[in-house]
């Protein structure tokens, strides 16, 4: 008796593993699968970018060199975002690119069309990408 008591019932202890595997076990895979889907949008292909940043970027074609997350022929946004450049700095670096702040990078073709509202507009959605 004393025995039989002692021998755990099988569909119990299967119960209580099935009852154990909680949110937190697939916290990480989840999280996984979530980075996974954002990695793929944010290359580029569906981002959503506000109007006027898109439009910038249509005329200067900016999204051929750089992309959301990854490098490209340029920086991703999102380390050129962690310069915190001014609007004013933006367009500077614009008409007059600085490779050496780059290296490892080739140099970037100088914007010279790149107007200063345009540099406001990327500078103010650079900023926003960071929180
Ligand atoms: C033909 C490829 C190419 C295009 C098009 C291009 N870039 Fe770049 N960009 C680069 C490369 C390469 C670098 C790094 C080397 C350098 O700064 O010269 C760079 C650097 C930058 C930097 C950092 C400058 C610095 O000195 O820190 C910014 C900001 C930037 N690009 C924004 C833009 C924007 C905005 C556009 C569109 C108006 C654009 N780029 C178009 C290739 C490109």
């Amino acid at each position: 008796m004393v025995a039989y008591r002692a021998a755990p019932r099988r569909d119990v202890a299967l119960a209580e593993n099935a009852r154990r595997l909680t949110f937190a076990d697939v916290k990480p895979v989840a999280l996984l699968f979530c980075l996974h889907f954002y990695g793929i949008l944010s290359v580029g292909l569906a981002q959503p970018m506000p109007a006027d940043v898109k439009q910038v970027m249509g005329r200067y074609a900016c999204t051929t060199c750089h992309a959301f997350e990854v490098r490209l022929v340029g920086p991703s946004w999102r380390e050129l975002a962690k310069r915190n450049y001014t609007p004013k700095q933006l367009a500077a670096l614009m008409r007059k690119p600085q490779p050496e702040n780059w290296p490892n990078y080739p140099p970037m073709e100088p914007v010279p069309t790149f107007t200063n509202a345009d540099a406001k507009i990327i500078a103010d959605w650079l900023k926003q990408l960071k929180n």
